[in-house]
């Protein structure tokens, strides 16, 4: 969404927006307090907190959407802003995740041909079974879809594919393995091991693309950000930090609406490797138009229902802002949103290098920390980073010289 300079604005203006446009009242929303903690995991002594910022200027599949971030790294959500700025200059972000089709595994400790051929020739009434463990799964669309077998050395092992619909479905799928594995003993006199989902759930992709416009970026741009994307195609160092910036802008809407960012950490950077060479997760050309065109595939199992988000009163505000209507559409923006942080750092680093816009929220925290309110902070940080000498004294200094000059 648009919002006409949001940086600019203070807190309690941004809450106001964002209140209008979509509902929510961050002033009046609770934060997990201690109790919620104590359920979500063990041996809690305490919360901890990070800054939630709104990316603006995102349109994803011709919608309007104000994006809930949250991160301790400064810059991430104003690169994000920046980039979605450029994209809506030619339609904003388009995206299209998979069904979700979470994969659990199953191990055979003891298996032979005889246990693949069984397991494929009662693959209908396996599922049947497993639906009626969770008529509520089936109710709402979802449940256990295929029963896959490969082999790893000795190991044979079952692959569950399940449906979880808008749920990140860890639980489900590990709880389905379970009631299968059992299942599985009975039916082929074999011994199973290990029951646990795969975080390499290729089967709940999502694509995302933006095209990055010729007349916004100019040639020259656009050419270094080519060379900085073969850079990353080249060299597994800088492929490495490439996607870790990607991530910066996935993790950070994971953990704004509550969902388990190391999975989808684990899930990212081994789909990077999967042609056995560590790729970039964001693809680069530019169209016969001479605009850039970025797309990005990566698996992402997310979840808007939940137990822990649930609990998480701050993360239902973030997932109504959003409007979101299915992890889904979840998976979609966040996909759109790795690939904003991508182009934006390509671009900051190709052109600029990532420092000066760094250094400038940098100066702000300074000025702040020197004392500066709201209304004198833009002032007080310009001038830091223009005496290139951006230390607390020296903040303290310059917002006396700005408070003597307006007392004249
Ligand atoms: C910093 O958190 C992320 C970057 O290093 C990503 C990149 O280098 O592409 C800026």
């Amino acid at each position: 969404m648009d919002t006409g300079g949001f940086y600019k604005r203070s807190i309690k203006e941004r809450r106001k927006i964002i209140e209008e446009a979509m509902g929510v009242n961050y002033a009046k929303t609770k934060e997990t307090d201690l109790e919620a903690a104590n359920i979500m995991i063990e041996n809690v002594v305490a919360t901890t907190r990070l800054p939630v910022g709104i990316a603006t200027n995102f349109v994803v599949n011709g919608r309007e959407i104000l994006i809930p971030m949250a991160i301790e790294e400064t810059s991430v959500v104003a690169a994000a802003s920046n980039a979605a700025k450029i994209a809506r200059a030619s339609g904003g972000f388009k995206a299209e995740a998979s069904e979700p089709i979470m994969d659990g595994q199953i191990q055979f400790l003891n298996a032979d041909k005889e246990t693949e051929k069984t397991i494929r020739e009662h693959e209908k009434e396996l599922l049947s079974f497993l639906d009626e463990q969770s008529p509520s799964m089936k109710k709402r669309g979802g449940g256990a879809r295929r029963i896959e077998t490969h082999w790893s050395g000795p190991y044979l092992v079952a692959h569950l594919l399940y449906d979880v619909r808008d749920s990140m479905g860890a639980n489900t799928v590990n709880a389905a393995c379970e009631a299968l594995s059992e299942k599985l003993e009975e039916l082929t006199g074999k011994k199973t091991g290990l029951c646990i989902l795969t975080n390499l759930c290729l089967h709940r992709t999502v694509k995302a693309s933006a095209t990055f416009p010729k007349s916004v970026l100019g040639e020259e741009t656009i050419n270094a950000i080519l060379k900085a994307y073969d850079f990353a195609e080249k060299d597994v160092y800088r492929c490495c930090t490439n996607n870790k910036g990607i991530m910066n802008g996935i993790d950070a809407v994971a953990i704004a609406t509550g969902n388990d960012w190391r999975a989808l950490e684990a899930g990212a950077h081994f789909y990077a490797s999967l042609s056995g060479r560590h790729e970039p997760l964001a693809k680069y050309e530019v169209n016969e138009k001479g605009d850039l065109v970025g797309t990005i595939e990566l698996p992402l199992a997310v979840g808007i229902v939940g137990g822990s988000i649930k609990l998480n009163p701050v993360a239902q505000a973030n997932l109504k802002v959003l409007g979101v209507k299915s992890a889904r559409e979840l998976a979609e923006v966040m996909a759109c949103v790795g690939l904003a942080n991508n182009f934006a750092a390509l671009k900051a680093l190709a052109t600029e290098g990532i420092n000066r816009g760094h250094m400038r929220l940098h100066a702000r925290t300074i000025a702040i920390q020197a004392g500066a309110k709201e209304s004198e902070m833009d002032e007080v940080a310009k001038k830091l980073v223009e005496s290139k000498n951006i230390k607390a004294d020296n903040a303290r200094k310059i917002l006396e010289s700005i408070r003597g000059k307006h007392r004249k």
